[in-house]
């Protein structure tokens, strides 16, 4: 039976393998994943041959529907195989393909990334404003090109008087200076402030100096003022212990008269020497101490030219040689090593 009816259909039947036959081939060649997705929609969809075949199955017996149904089925199952695997051969083409672009080779090591930090000078200066902020201070600015009238006249240091010497000034041809020190910014801050207050004003100072392992002629220093009623002397000598002990760590001290013509009395504060511990070397010059911050009461000129009374407000002022600040407590025993941009020494703080 089987055997006539397969005789009979053997055009249908050969139709139906040539149907398998070019749906393979036309599946293998197909070249991306969309192309090949139309191309399966095309031979195995409602518009495709198969499905004309059995659309027009009712033309034939019970016993031919039942091979040509057959058949189609396992055509058909054989196509969608055939779709699958050629899926699977172009995905893992494409897979290939964008690994081969976007080579990603884990083994290689990472770049090596330099961890940016501060400057030693910068990172002391803003833990010193951070300590003086917690005590109440202010930060005070004025200019590094001055008028002499603020870098001396208003700070008691009068045109032709000696002391002007002491200062090693750049004169400019327009008669402004390079601020000679950051006290200028006291007269700034007395004419623009009522007191009470307390300011600290760091920055960049100027002298004509000889360049050596502790003198710059260009340098940076940390201006106080604190200014109110009642200050007295040993307010003065608490917070600059203090300080010192903040930034340098527990260090022997001494006050020692001096004289600044914008205080008084003045005074210098001086630590032992924390390169020879006080037995005297060259960083100090054999004294065994090293002078760190300049310091005294406001002299009552400064108030008057500012236009305060120097009977109702006292205060005490001083102005920290920044750098050398630095320098002791990093055990740095040259100055100029933190401006030469010395990677190699930068890179230890
Ligand atoms: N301005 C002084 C200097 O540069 C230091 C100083 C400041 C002294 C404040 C006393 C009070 O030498």
């Amino acid at each position: 039976m089987i055997y006539n009816v397969i005789e009979n259909d053997m055009e249908i039947l050969n139709e139906i393998d040539k149907i398998l036959e070019e749906a393979g081939s036309l599946l293998n060649s197909a070249k991306s994943r969309n192309e090949l997705d139309d191309r399966f929609r095309a031979v195995s969809g409602k518009k495709g041959r198969l499905s004309a075949i059995l659309h027009n199955i009712g033309s034939y017996s019970a016993e031919e529907k039942k091979i040509i149904g057959s058949k189609s089925n396992e055509v058909k199952n054989k196509i969608e195989a055939v779709y699958k695997n050629k899926k699977n051969e172009i995905e893992a083409i494409e897979r290939q393909n964008f690994l081969d672009k976007y080579k990603i080779d884990l083994t290689i090591p990472g770049d090596y990334m330099e961890r940016p930090h501060k400057h030693p000078i910068t990172a002391v200066l803003e833990e010193a404003v951070d300590f003086f902020s917690s005590m109440g201070f202010e930060i005070a600015e004025g200019p590094e090109i001055e008028t002499t009238y603020y870098n001396f006249d208003a700070l008691n240091i009068p045109a032709n008087h000696p002391a002007r010497d002491v200062w090693d000034t750049f004169y400019l041809l327009n008669g402004l200076v390079p601020r000679t020190h950051t006290s200028s910014v006291q007269v700034r801050t007395l004419e623009k402030k009522s007191p009470p207050f307390r300011i600290i004003a760091p920055g960049r100072c100027y002298r004509y100096e000889a360049v050596d392992a502790t003198h710059l002629f260009m340098f940076n220093q940390m201006e106080g003022l604190f200014v109110d009623k009642n200050v007295r002397l040993t307010d003065l000598k608490g917070i600059l212990e203090e300080t010192v002990k903040h930034l340098l760590g527990a260090k022997k001290t001494r006050f020692r008269p001096a004289f600044y013509p914008f205080v008084e009395p003045g005074l210098d504060l001086d630590i032992e020497c924390v390169f020879c511990g006080g037995r005297g070397c060259g960083v100090c010059k054999n004294t065994g101490w090293i002078e760190v911050i300049p310091c005294g009461m406001v002299h009552p000129n400064v108030f008057k030219y500012a236009g305060i009374d120097p009977l109702k407000f006292r205060g005490f002022a001083f102005g920290m040689g920044f750098d050398r600040i630095v320098m002791l407590k990093y055990n740095i025993n040259d100055l100029r090593l933190l401006y030469q941009g010395e990677l190699d020494i930068l890179n230890q703080f």
